[in-house]
């Protein structure tokens, strides 16, 4: 089984996925986690220059570069590790695409839909969650607005609210129009009541 997490930066997709993986475990399932761009040598390297890099990124670029990432992450990682029969859990997928180089850089959806069925050789998650929260309180909770400096943007966090604002509503329609099995979580409920709403709706997958 494949699951997939998707929502704004700061909307509780890790805090949830480690629940997640914890009561699959608890349950006796072997899970592997993996978090988008990223999982592996290659799109490790492709996560670092495109949320590091101070050079300003074509949009065509980006999303051919996270799309890159992706497609070695599939073949090297995510197929195998669902042939063995894990669960797979991922931090973003496709939808990411879709709402930040779609919705958010205004990407041509379709052409982004369409790379991608190539890149991933058309593997589709079984259950997806959308985190939805306000701009503001994601920004809160990710740091990148406090005072105190802690914790500095990445090169995708600078991209400003009105980018987020869209991203945000992006994941929504794109929800709403997909034939798939999308959820979308209330993401300013308490961690709590997120982890059961969770656990309820891929209890029913299992
Ligand atoms: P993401 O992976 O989507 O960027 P995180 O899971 O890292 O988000 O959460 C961002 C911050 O918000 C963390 O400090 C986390 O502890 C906190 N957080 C996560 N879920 C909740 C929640 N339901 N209510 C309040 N704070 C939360
Ligand atoms: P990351 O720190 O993993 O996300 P989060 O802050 O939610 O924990 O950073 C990944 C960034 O890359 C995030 O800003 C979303 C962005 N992204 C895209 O723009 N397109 C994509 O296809 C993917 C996978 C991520």
């Amino acid at each position: 089984m494949f699951i997939t997490f998707e929502g704004i930066d700061g909307s509780g997709k890790s805090t949830q996925i480690q629940l997640l993986k914890e009561w699959l475990e608890r349950l006796d399932h072997t899970v592997t986690v993996l978090r988008e761009p990223g999982g592996n040598v290659v799109s490790e390297q492709i996560r670092q220059l495109l949320l590091d890099s101070t050079e300003h990124i074509e949009p065509r670029c980006e999303l051919l570069l996270f799309t890159a990432a992706r497609a070695q992450l599939v073949s090297k990682v995510i197929r195998p590790a669902l042939k063995a029969g894990h669960i797979v859990i991922c931090d973003r997928y496709i939808d990411s695409s879709v709402a930040y180089q779609g919705y958010g850089r205004g990407l041509p959806i379709d052409d982004i839909v369409r790379i991608n069925d190539f890149a991933t050789a058309g593997l589709i998650p079984d259950i997806t969650f959308i985190f939805d929260l306000t701009v503001d309180d994601a920004a809160k909770r990710a740091g990148f607005r406090s005072n105190d400096n802690k914790t500095k943007p990445d090169r995708m966090e600078q991209s400003g609210d009105a980018f987020f604002e869209r991203t945000k509503q992006g994941y929504i329609e794109l929800a709403q129009n997909a034939n798939r099995n999308i959820f979308i979580i209330h993401a300013g409920d308490s961690m709590h009541d997120i982890r059961d709403q969770v656990e309820t709706i891929v209890g029913r997958f299992l």
